[in-house]
């Protein structure tokens, strides 16, 4: 025998199997000494690598979201993404990253939609590929998910997804296809059934995914998703997370009678030892680590998040003179969200907000004019000392009965404790800060979490609760837990001692105990309507306006989907108020998916930064400035309105989501029912002007000499669509199949060839993909509805 993996094999017991094929833990892999396998790590995800730990003490670096990245329409610029990420996995000692996330934007109702990339799977894909070799090439997997057909949240962990074959092979597996072909070493599959069967035991891992495609690495389940130990017969290579349960004892037993054949364990064994060999786990050499300077890592961070914002509306009023007088306002300059809620979320060592950014280089005057976050914020740094240490944070003492166990240092105001030994063998958990007061007035103190919690401040019982969760996800009351407080009237610098005591609630089986808890506070407000009047006058008297505006974590997050598209609050009302007193007014939209913009055509700009990660602030100068042009382009249509989404569900009925509009998702929708949306698909203006001319057709490639037309350097992503009029077939209205990135000096021009991969001529029928005969008509351009350019092509 000479394949080394036959070799291994061949070392293991059936128990020893069965002990590689579940996770040690929570985010690790099994090793086995005796053959030289070492653990192996895992860590969300897509947009950071948080690692094993939810925790400020090992921070991470945060990269722009799914729909961001998906907006520089760049998959060369993945390049620098995957490196990055590559780097982060390394300095974490984790293996494989679990993204990224490449569902698709059925519905802008999807809660995930912010981490997925695109409404399209033709641009999915190309990004999908072009992460998972990017992050590969260092030695470390991508883990592409959720397979399959897991695009919107509700009963995620139940539903029944109805969709049609071609549909599926057309849209949403066409991503997994590419990331497949890109040579993805795992798979993570998902949460939801696919007409009739649980996805971690549906028969499309082993056909098309593990047949067809020959797809030979892991298919990982997600966290939770597998339902049996029977199901260890299907697709599902290793169960996650760790340690062993349906597929530990029980399946022992069920192999030894025979319902499950140790074949097919034996399938899944050579696939996490081939996962291992790639990753550099069996060789007990440590792997050496990628070097990024802090700088390099903010330069890189910087200048991806600008080439993914839109500006999808300007006047002429961008770019900004640097010494134009900002009245910066909306409730994301300083509270800003940089990625959206749930697995993917990562700590950074630090964070950019849009008033640091901005007053670095123009002068700025800021008031919010309207606060979205009600509650209480995690207390910031500045305002908590940890009175043991004397230092900025908490002090967190751990106690087993009466006996104090441990005690830690936390520079944070929110901790979330995820399989922390510690937390596992206490029974109580104390926070204790001073914190102080940075303005006088009425401060609500309080903390956010579950369980019997008691506050004391200043030494006296102010709470004592037993808080109980409100329902949702496990991960959202994890993330997000009932908030309390008190108030107290503080002068400027007073102190007040804060200790929070929770009472653990217990350990989860195999996960240890998983609590979030937060010292949290609110500081004096001015009442609403006089912030608002405050934000008015400075936008009256200022020279522009920019304001920023967004969604929260509870909307955008992991484990729901939205309930509506408006901005929430008295947003839109600020922005209207601004706009009606400021003709130069810019709205900065941080959200991570489609928000309605009933004031879009009454305001001079319009940039959407999505949920741009750590250097939002330092990028957002550059754009308002004009030192960096907006380089994005939509991935997803923007709607005027809700009502006119023509694809918008995302609630089952009696179990079942049914996908009945098959192949017309995304533009593909909007296009057949003639509706004009607020934005197309592929919309977004740069700083300077173009011209393209001369569409010529060789073979499958597109050729357009482009000029640059303008007086600065800029980017522009010229977009390749099929149509097939007179189809016998039931096609979408024209549906992209290929583009390409250029940036070009001014007064430059450049031939550029577009290739058009035959699949974007084929349908999928039941006999497999066929090409109907005859013409079809290839329109260019830049956007899905700015098309000047059309030839035929057979
Ligand atoms: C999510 C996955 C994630 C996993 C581990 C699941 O709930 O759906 O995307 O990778 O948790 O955190």
């Amino acid at each position: 025998m000479d394949d080394p993996i036959e070799e291994l094999l061949a070392k293991l017991d059936l128990p020893g199997k069965l002990r590689l094929i579940s996770g040690a833990s929570l985010f690790r892999l099994a090793g086995d000494p005796a053959i030289g396998l070492a653990e192996m790590p895992v860590s969300d995800g897509p947009s950071g690598v948080r690692g094993e730990n939810w925790d400020e003490r090992d921070p991470s670096v945060s990269l722009p979201s799914g729909t961001a990245v998906a907006a520089t329409w760049d998959p060369q610029l993945l390049g620098e993404v995957g490196a990055l990420i590559a780097a982060e996995a390394r300095r974490k000692n984790v293996y494989a990253v679990l993204g990224p996330t490449i569902n698709l934007h059925r519905s802008p109702m999807g809660g995930r939609h912010f981490e997925c990339f695109s409404e399209d799977p033709v641009l999915s894909g190309e990004m999908a590929a072009a992460y998972v070799r990017a992050v590969q090439e260092h030695g470390v997997s991508a883990c592409p998910k959720h397979f399959v057909a897991n695009d919107s949240e509700t009963d995620r962990f139940t539903v029944d997804v109805r969709v049609s074959d071609r549909a599926l092979r057309e849209l949403y597996l066409y991503p997994f296809e590419r990331a497949v072909e890109a040579g993805s070493w795992m798979i993570m599959d998902s949460y939801n059934g696919v007409n009739g069967v649980a996805m971690s035991e549906n028969p499309l891992l082993d056909e098309p995914l593990k047949g067809a495609w020959g797809f030979d690495g892991v298919v990982v389940s997600d966290w939770g998703a597998v339902r049996s130990t029977e199901g260890a017969a299907g697709g599902t290579d290793l169960c996650m997370p760790g340690p062993p349960m349906l597929w530990g004892e029980p399946l022992l037993a069920a192999i030894r009678s025979g319902a499950v054949p140790e074949s097919a364990i034996d399938d899944k064994v050579r696939r996490i030892l081939r996962f291992a060999a790639r990753v550099g786990a069996l060789d007990g050499s440590p792997r050496p680590t990628m070097h990024f300077t802090d700088n390099q890592m903010r330069d890189v961070v910087r200048s991806i998040t600008t080439q993914a914002m839109v500006l999808v509306h300007n006047d002429g009023t961008l770019p900004l003179r640097e010494d134009t007088a900002v009245a910066l306002l909306g409730p994301a300059a300083t509270e800003p969200r940089i990625m959206g809620g749930g697995s993917a979320t990562v700590i950074p060592d630090h964070l950019s907000t849009p008033l640091a950014g901005l007053a670095a280089v123009l002068p700025v005057t800021h008031t919010p004019g309207y606060r979205l976050v009600e509650g209480l914020i995690p207390a910031p740094l500045e305002l908590i000392t940890d009175p043991e240490t004397q230092t900025p944070g908490m002090n967190v003492r751990y106690f087993a009965g009466e006996t104090e166990i441990g005690t830690r240092h936390r520079a944070t105001g929110t901790v979330v404790m995820l399989g922390d030994d510690l937390a596992t063998e206490a029974t109580l958990i104390e926070l204790h800060a001073r914190v102080r007061a940075d303005v006088a007035g009425d401060w609500e103190i309080g903390f956010g979490g579950t369980g019997p919690v008691r506050l004391d401040i200043d030494a006296t019982v102010a709470i004592e609760e037993n808080v109980t969760m409100t329902g949702g996800d496990p991960a959202a009351a994890l993330l997000n837990p009932p908030q309390r407080s008190v108030t107290r009237t503080l002068t400027v610098g007073q102190e007040v001692d804060v200790r929070i005591a929770v009472t653990v609630q217990g350990a989860i089986p195999g996960l240890g105990v998983v609590m979030g808890v937060t010292l949290g506070i609110k500081r004096p407000q001015r009442s609403e309507d006089e912030e608002f009047t405050a934000a008015i006058e400075l936008a009256r008297t200022a020279e522009a306006a920019v304001v920023v505006v967004g969604t929260t974590e509870h909307i955008e997050s992991e484990g729901s989907d939205r309930t509506s598209l408006r901005l929430p609050g008295r947003q839109d009302e600020l922005v209207a108020a601004v706009a009606a007193v400021n003709p130069r007014t810019i709205v900065v939209v941080n959200s991570g998916a489609p928000v309605e913009m009933p004031w879009r055509n009454d305001v001079a700009a319009v940039l959407l930064a999505w949920f741009p990660g750590q250097e939002f602030g330092t990028a957002l100068a550059e754009i308002l400035t004009g030192v960096a042009e907006p380089g994005g382009r939509l991935p997803t249509t923007w709607p005027k309105t809700i009502a006119e989404v023509p694809v918008l569900d995302t609630t089952p009925a009696n179990g079942v989501l049914d996908y009945t509009e098959s192949i017309h998702i995304g533009y593909r929708a909007w296009l057949r029912a003639g509706i004009e949306p607020a934005y197309p698909f592929g919309h977004g203006l740069g700083y300077t002007t173009w011209s393209s001319s001369d569409l010529t057709v060789s073979g499958r490639t597109a050729t357009l000499t482009v000029r640059n037309t303008g007086a600065r350097t800029g980017k522009q992503v010229f977009q390749a669509y099929l149509s097939r009029p007179d189809s016998a077939i039931d096609r979408p209205v024209r549906w992209l199949a290929g583009f390409t990135t250029v940036t070009l000096d001014p007064g430059q021009s450049r031939t550029i060839d577009i290739e058009l991969p035959q699949r974007a001529f084929e349908h999928w029928t039941e006999h497999g993909w066929e090409t109907e005969p005859g013409v079809f008509t290839l329109h260019v351009g830049t956007s899905v509805t700015d098309l000047p350019h059309t030839a035929d092509m057979n």
